[in-house]
């Protein structure tokens, strides 16, 4: 049976870094606020100019460099964000020519912060069908380009950041003992596109919009929500919860992290953290994580890991990767 195997990871993040103690110099917040609401730090902000892109090829280089390939072996590439470069092209096709993949095809997906758990699933797809053998999934953003650096309760929240993980197809015996993707699951509800978005776009104001967030409302759904698709996941793959080795979350808030560990079971030990120093960087959160845990040898060959994310639509999903 085919099945999609991770081959290796990567991830790239801006240079600058920018602590609650410098935001704190230029709008009223503090430290204590930010870390005491949400856990987090710092954050990197890109340089001017430094595009999702070049985020983008930078973490796919570091990929390519930790599977030992080189761009002309991928025949697919899927980029998750919701900060291209341009309205089109795609990031994708951008990303494709600046690592020099002549092969294949390259498309972006966008579900916001669920966006790295769709083009997981989307990937995992491709391979499943036969339509792609290897696939290089990327979560890419510049967040710091839609936020209103006026807004206390938003500009706070965000960094920019780049993750990759590459899929190869390989033969599985279909159980949950193969070193693969095991399970999606993917969820939308746009019956709430108003507690989280972004005030443009082409076809409404034309200009790029900043983020606007009622936090408590989203609060209130990622805690369910995200509990409900973990529960989900395991039960498709016919996983337990004292199987996991590792929750790798969506980095937005510690204490929505600390909420779903607590309801699949997991002690935090068993969580990969990165939000106290990333910020909630949107589709780029979870491989950055996964990728960071990969490099420091938390997560090992074998290991069984649970993914999860939710943000703006609402769009929210998980899947579980044998590693
Ligand atoms: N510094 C200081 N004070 C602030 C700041 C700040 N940066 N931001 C807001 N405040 C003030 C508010 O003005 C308010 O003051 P008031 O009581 O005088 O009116 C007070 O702090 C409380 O504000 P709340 O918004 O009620 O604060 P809350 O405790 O809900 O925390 C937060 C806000 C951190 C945003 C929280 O709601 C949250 O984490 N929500 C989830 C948001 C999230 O994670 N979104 C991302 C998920 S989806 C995605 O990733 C895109």
């Amino acid at each position: 049976q085919v099945r999609a195997r991770a081959i290796g990871c990567g991830h790239y993040l801006p240079e600058r870094v920018v602590t609650n103690e410098e935001l704190a110099r230029r709008i009223d917040t503090s430290d204590e606020w930010i870390r005491t609401r949400t856990g987090i730090r710092r954050r990197h902000i890109a340089a001017e100019g430094e595009k999702t892109s070049d985020l983008a090829i930078a973490a796919a280089r570091a990929a390519l460099a930790n599977a030992g390939l080189t761009a002309s072996s991928l025949d697919a590439l899927v980029v998750a964000t919701a900060t291209p470069d341009q309205t089109f092209p795609s990031t994708a096709t951008r990303v494709q020519y600046g690592i020099g993949m002549p092969n294949g095809f390259a498309f972006d997906i966008q579900a916001v912060c669920a966006g790295f758990i769709y083009a997981l699933a989307n990937a995992n797809g491709l391979i499943l069908s036969g339509q792609a053998k290897r696939v290089m999934v990327i979560g890419a953003e510049t967040f710091s380009r839609i936020l209103d650096w006026d807004d206390r309760s938003t500009c706070v929240l965000f960094g920019d950041g780049a993750g990759a993980v590459i899929l190869e197809a390989a033969e599985g015996t279909g159980t949950a003992a193969d070193r693969a993707v095991l399970a999606t699951c993917l969820h939308s509800d746009g019956a709430h596109n108003r507690i989280l978005y972004v005030s443009g776009g082409p076809s409404t104001t034309g200009l790029a919009g900043h983020l606007r967030m009622e936090g408590k409302e989203v609060f209130r759904h990622a805690v369910v929500k995200l509990a409900e698709v973990a529960e989900e996941v395991m039960a498709k793959a016919g996983v337990e919860g004292g199987e996991l080795d590792w929750m790798v979350p969506h980095q937005a808030n510690l204490r929505i992290i600390e909420s779903t560990a607590k309801k699949a079971g997991l002690p935090m030990s068993k969580v990969v953290v990165t939000v106290q120093d990333h910020g909630n960087t949107s589709a780029a959160s979870i491989p950055l994580a996964l990728s960071t845990a990969v490099a420091d040898g938390r997560i090992k060959p074998g290991h069984l890991l649970l993914m999860e994310g939710i943000g703006g639509g609402l769009a929210w999903g998980s899947a579980l990767l044998r590693w």
